[in-house]
């Protein structure tokens, strides 16, 4: 009797483990990964690492909280798909804003096959910032996308005529953030050997010259290795992440539908750029703000396309930090294990 209430006590201690090292391959910005996950025997903590917020690029902290958020929907879907059915409560202590989400469990649930696919996908999900393919994305490929992220927060597909707005304010951007002695520093930072080790983007990730296509993708001010092809960006699609408020809260939900339209995306060979650049200045958000036509605040704006076939196979995979140094399980006795 005593050996089953153990064995029982070990479960969700594990599964909570289990899910926040899943949370590890969640996208953030310029992969930072700024995140703490703290495993109690009934618990998981989720906590924002203002260690290593983007202090000139996202003062704020909206870049930040959407990648924090992405790692929750991660560690959602990781707990759905062994079978968990988990409680989150987001920002629960108003005294303590970097706790940003506790997740109890709730019994047992079914597995459905979706979220098995979801799962999956965690693993192979990358950033692909080549030009993509001259395919259209099916009308019912994009449905898909917008139907995930929508059940998570809001989606807004852009017009053609809108995405030249996009364009202009997203080379407006570039050149404001280019300007600045502190966020260029901050890029240098982020994309050279002095990084901290399994954080920032490696040079095999960022393209080795600047790929045509009608929205500029964010200027890392240096050249990488990965190899560009001649194609332009001419089928891709873009949207907007959006929601009705500006507030922390907002940004970590909508962190959760960027998790959700990506993973979704992924699964039906659907290739998502975020651009960020373009929301963090204050200038061209008001452009987005003005596409959005009162829907409401942007948080982030989406390239979608088909990744060209042409191109050799995916980029090399964005290191990630040490578990030791994103997941906490000293509060749970070893015996737990
Ligand atoms: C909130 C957020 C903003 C991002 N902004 C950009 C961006 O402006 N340009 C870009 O090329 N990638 C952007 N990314 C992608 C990250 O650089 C990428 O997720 C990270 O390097 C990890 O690589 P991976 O997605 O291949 O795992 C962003 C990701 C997140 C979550």
């Amino acid at each position: 009797m005593r050996h089953q209430t153990a064995a029982i006590d070990r479960l969700p201690a594990v599964a909570f483990a289990d899910a926040a090292t899943a949370a590890g391959d969640a996208p953030s910005i310029l992969n930072t990964q700024p995140w703490l996950w703290r495993v109690h025997p009934h618990r998981l903590d989720l906590f924002a690492n203002r260690s290593r917020q983007l202090a000139a690029g996202d003062p704020q902290g909206r870049q930040l909280m959407l990648s924090c958020g992405a790692a929750l929907h991660h560690a959602r879907i990781a707990l759905a798909a062994d079978g968990w059915a988990a409680h989150v409560t987001r920002l629960p202590e108003a005294s303590d804003p970097d706790l940003l989400a506790t997740l109890v469990i709730n019994g047992r649930a079914p597995v459905t096959m979706e979220v098995l696919r979801l799962a999956h996908v965690m693993r192979i999900r990358h950033t692909d910032r080549r030009p993509v393919s001259e395919r259209p994305i099916p009308d019912v490929a994009l449905q898909a996308i917008a139907t995930a992220a929508r059940a998570e927060g809001n989606l807004h597909v852009l017009t053609s005529e809108n995405v030249a707005d996009l364009g202009s304010a997203a080379g407006r951007a570039a050149v404001v953030e280019a300007g600045d002695a502190q966020i260029a520093a901050e890029l240098m930072y982020w994309t050279g050997r002095a990084r901290l080790p399994g954080t920032g983007l490696p040079a095999s990730v960022l393209p080795d010259h600047a790929t045509q296509t009608t929205v500029p993708g964010r200027d890392f001010g240096r050249a990488g290795t990965l190899p560009v092809g001649a194609g332009h960006d001419w089928a891709a699609v873009y949207a907007l992440l959006f929601g009705d408020g500006d507030t922390p809260q907002d940004w970590l939900r909508a962190g959760e539908a960027l998790s959700a339209a990506w993973l979704t995306a992924t699964t039906i060979g659907v290739s998502v750029v975020p651009l960020s650049g373009v929301v963090e200045v204050g200038g061209t958000w008001h452009t987005l703000w003005r596409l959005l036509a009162g829907l409401g605040h942007p948080y982030l704006a989406l390239r979608l396309g088909i990744a060209d076939p042409e191109q050799h196979g995916p980029p090399a995979r964005t290191p990630r930090l040490p578990l030791a140094e994103v997941v906490d399980t000293s509060a749970v006795p070893s015996g737990h294990f």
